[in-house]
């Protein structure tokens, strides 16, 4: 048997290019996370309780990136989340919140503080007939509590309203015009249809940068195992407005993960869908034939996982996404290279080797916007981070049948300092992968991918690229 050699990112460094890049902003960082779902840049936040959730996703999108939901949680838990973020900065809210016209002050404060929202469509449950607004605004002099709704709100006589199908600017032109916050919807019976806030207008207007989809809301991914009950999650998922459903099992070149991906299709023929977690060319193939739009590279490369040392398989990052890229590159096919990066030279490596897009669960770890306490330990802020197949998250997942002796663990728990806003550790890795792309020569991607010549370094030029012979402050 030949053994042979595979290599991670570490190992290898990228040789400088002569360089017509002026400057670190002429660099375009645009990419694809899967065939129909473009991005601005080419950061995704791992599908991982204690990484992703809307709060994250929500982050991540605005950012340009987008996060992908984890499925640790029940079918409705995970589908609200999904359902948050495309709430958060959509011109058009489909299902506005609404109250009935013999509501009282009391219960509408009630709703209010409920569901966090300052103003309602007024209409009866059944008909959705539109028959006024009712803001914040109409109930801040009124000081008995049981007064009716119909009496406070601003009447359908006086309401500027449009049809669904508006466009954006002409939105914008009509609430600017008219000096109003909100423009609901309805179609010719009246009957709402959506609602568009002049918050959301002015947000999407003023944000270019953010990931979002024709309509202009936020784009996020969502997590789906591949157990019984996979069917319920995806449909969930679907109709909670998530744009990619990804597979999240931690050998993806098993039969059982091609069966969920072609069934998904089936039933869903334009889903986007990625597959993974892979590490070979093969398995890339087999993920094709079944029906993905992307795939997703890494077995064992994670901050927090054990796989390798617990199974002896994996492969090193470097090597996995260079042997699955060709595959890629003649399907025409989006790469996304998890696990494994600690620096920003790593996501400039795995982009140069032929990724699309990195995943990355532990560098976003302990951020405002990672999901978990943040705790106080000696004086100091952490907050806990874990490997999905970590024995606290294998005995906290909601169907856990076995206890904890009966668990081998492929991941490990971690205290991570608290880092403070995502925003900045994206702005670190984006600033490093721009100046790479000085480096090597590259106004985008696609140039840094194919003007790449990497070179094996030996362990002392590893000790001479990193910080050394210094009292580091
Ligand atoms: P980083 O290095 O960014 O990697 O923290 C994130 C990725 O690690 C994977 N992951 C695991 N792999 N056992 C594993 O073998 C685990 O418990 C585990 N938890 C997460 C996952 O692919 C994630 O995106």
């Amino acid at each position: 048997m030949t053994i042979k050699t595979a290599l991670t990112y570490d190992d290898v460094l990228l040789v400088p290019q002569k360089s017509n890049i002026l400057s670190r902003q002429d660099v375009d960082l645009s990419t694809k996370l899967s065939q129909n779902i473009d991005l601005k840049i080419p950061l995704v936040s791992a599908n991982m309780d204690t990484i992703t959730e809307s709060k994250m996703a929500i982050a991540m999108a605005l950012a340009g990136g987008i996060g992908i939901i984890h499925r640790f949680c029940s079918i409705e838990i995970q589908a609200k989340e999904v359902a948050k973020v495309k709430r958060k900065q959509n011109i058009v809210i489909d299902q506005p919140f609404t109250v009935n016209p013999d509501n009282t002050l009391a219960e509408v404060e009630k709703k209010m503080q409920e569901l966090n929202c300052k103003s309602f469509l007024v209409t009866e449950d059944d008909s959705k007939e539109l028959l006024g607004i009712l803001t914040s605004r109409d109930i801040l002099f009124v000081k008995n509590e049981n007064t009716l709704v119909q009496d406070m709100m601003t009447p359908k006589s006086k309401l500027i309203t449009a049809s669904e199908d508006i466009l954006p600017s002409q939105a914008k032109e009509l609430l600017e015009n008219n000096k109003i916050e909100k423009l609901p919807l309805v179609d010719s019976a009246f009957k709402i249809k959506g609602l568009i806030t002049a918050t959301d207008i002015v947000r999407n207007y003023n944000n270019v940068n953010a990931s979002k989809d024709s309509r202009g809301r936020l784009l996020v991914g969502a997590a789906v195992g591949t157990k019984t009950g996979f069917m319920d999650r995806a449909t969930a998922l679907i109709e909670a407005g998530a744009d990619v459903l990804v597979i999240d099992i931690a050998h993806g070149h098993s039969h059982n993960a091609l069966e969920v991906i072609k069934a998904i299709k089936i039933k869903y023929p334009t889903v986007e869908l990625i597959g993974g977690n892979i590490a070979t060319a093969q398995a890339a193939l087999d993920l094709i034939q079944a029906g993905v739009n992307g795939i997703k590279v890494g077995i064992g490369p994670g901050s927090t996982c054990t796989t390798r040392l617990t199974t002896g398989f994996g492969v090193p990052q470097l090597t996995a996404i260079m042997n699955i890229y060709p595959i890629c590159q003649k399907h025409k096919l989006p790469l996304i290279a998890d696990g494994g990066v600690k620096q920003p030279g790593d996501l400039v490596k795995a982009l140069a080797a032929g990724a699309n897009t990195v995943m990355i669960g532990g560098q976003f770890a302990g951020t405002e916007e990672s999901p978990g306490l943040t705790i106080t330990y000696k004086g100091r802020q952490y907050k806990i981070s874990r490997g999905m197949a970590s024995l606290s998250a294998a005995l906290s997942r909601p169907d856990a049948k076995e206890t904890a002796d009966q668990i081998t663990p492929e991941g490990i728990e971690a205290r991570v300092p608290y880092r403070g806003s995502i925003k900045n550790i994206i702005d670190q890795f984006t600033g490093g992968l721009r100046s790479g792309m000085s480096y090597g020569n590259a106004r985008n991607l696609t140039e840094l991918r194919n003007n790449a010549e990497f070179i094996r370094i030996t362990p002392a030029g590893q000790l001479e690229s990193a910080p050394h012979d210094n009292e580091i402050l």
